[in-house]
């Protein structure tokens, strides 16, 4: 049996897929989740997709007494930080929330591994980041500048992370930073559910294409990328998953401790907005209406990766294309027109 991971959010999208990308690798998991944003069905799903039920303790990150409880049962090798508060709109309307769960939370998990001794951490970090990135592809010493509290909170983490690091040298930090996770697993019981009306573009794309929403607002044909749509470096959920592994297949294998170590999980490649829909469309066959519409603030031009880093360290690349992410996509939206309530 290979080492045990706790797993916050593991119920939430990246979660879960990473959860079955942890037991396929050989890995012992236990979820802790709070389900403010997933359901119970996602972890049903995923029980029977690996064909057994999963560990799953519901609970709240700021808990320290539950956490205690959760370390005094397990002996973790390390911790995957999935859980927090997602959406930047929302975040503009309530910064004390998201600071609150995604900050003083994370605190609150960091400062129970101090006292368990467990200090392997990687942490769901994002390209958000980078604010307007003035090189591209962005690479992982590019400058970091954020304009909204969900953005602004997954930075102060990093420093936080950063600040742990210079302090106590015998912790491992891997700060994943996602680039634009999309998809789903290839069953098509698992996927993005979102709760309300999506914010991101492959949920609302596919959401049109099922019938629940009438047409897609592409925000902004007046930038300057290659059709005036943005651009954005979208990753298929399951390399993302494998992007975990990898990372801590990596920390199994250091002898030093690796400190605060930031890593670009994306595909390298740019896509546009109308790229993405007229891709979606030749894979499903699905018609998607659309209108142009005014830029969306705080939205930026282009934004991709340079991979480099997760290559050369963590022998991890992206496998999936754009292709196998509109085709996993539409078979977890049309199995599940109403997410997990399906
Ligand atoms: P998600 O909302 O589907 O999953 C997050 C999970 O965390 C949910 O199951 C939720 O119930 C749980 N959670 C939230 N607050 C909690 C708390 N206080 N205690 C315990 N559980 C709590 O989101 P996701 O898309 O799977 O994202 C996972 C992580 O990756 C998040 O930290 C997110 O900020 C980050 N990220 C996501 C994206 C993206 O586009 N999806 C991009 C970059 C980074
Ligand atoms: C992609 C492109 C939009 C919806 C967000 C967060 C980021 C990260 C990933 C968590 C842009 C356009 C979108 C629509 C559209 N999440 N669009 N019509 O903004 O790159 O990143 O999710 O960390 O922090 O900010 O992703 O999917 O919202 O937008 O035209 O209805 O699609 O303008 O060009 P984004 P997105």
């Amino acid at each position: 049996m290979k080492n045990k991971i706790l797993v916050t959010g593991g119920a939430g999208y990246i979660g879960s897929h990473t959860c079955i990308a942890l037991h396929q690798a050989g890995y012992d998991i236990v979820i802790y989740d709070n389900l403010s944003n997933s359901s119970r069905e996602a972890i049903n799903r995923v029980s029977k997709l690996i064909g057994e039920s999963i560990e799953f303790i519901q609970g709240d990150i700021r808990d320290s007494e539950l956490l205690k409880q959760v370390f005094t049962k397990y002996d973790f090798f390390g911790v995957i930080h999935f859980a927090g508060l997602k959406a930047v709109g929302e975040s503009v309307a309530k910064p004390l929330m998201y600071y609150n769960n995604n900050v003083s939370g994370t605190i609150t998990l960091l400062e129970v591994m101090t006292e368990y001794k467990v200090k392997n951490f990687i942490f769901s970090s994002s390209a958000t980041v980078y604010g307007d990135p003035e090189m591209l592809p962005i690479d992982e010493k590019s400058p970091r500048s954020c304009t909204n509290p969900y953005g602004q909170s997954k930075l102060v983490v990093e420093h936080i992370l950063e600040g742990l690091a210079v302090a106590d040298s015998t912790w491992n930090l891997v700060t994943l930073r996602y680039f634009n996770p999309v998809g789903a697993h290839e069953s098509g019981q698992i996927g993005e559910d979102p709760n309300d009306i999506p914010n991101n573009l492959m949920p609302y794309i596919s959401q049109v294409a099922v019938g629940k929403l009438a047409k897609l607002s592409i925000f902004g044909n007046d930038y300057p990328t290659v059709d005036g749509t943005g651009v954005r470096d979208y990753i298929h959920v399951t390399d993302l998953a494998a992007g975990h592994v990898a990372a801590l297949n990596y920390l199994e294998q250091q002898v030093l401790p690796v400190g605060f170590l930031p890593i670009n999980l994306g595909s390298g490649k740019g896509s546009s907005v109308l790229e993405l829909v007229t891709a979606f469309t030749e894979v499903t066959g699905q018609n998607i209406p659309y209108q142009f519409a005014p830029r969306r603030a705080g939205d930026i031009a282009s934004c991709y990766a340079s991979a480099d880093k997760a290559q050369a360290l963590l022998g991890w690349e992206a496998k999936l294309s754009i292709t196998d992410m509109c085709q996993d996509t539409w078979r977890w939206q049309s199995m599940n027109p109403n997410g997990y309530q399906s």
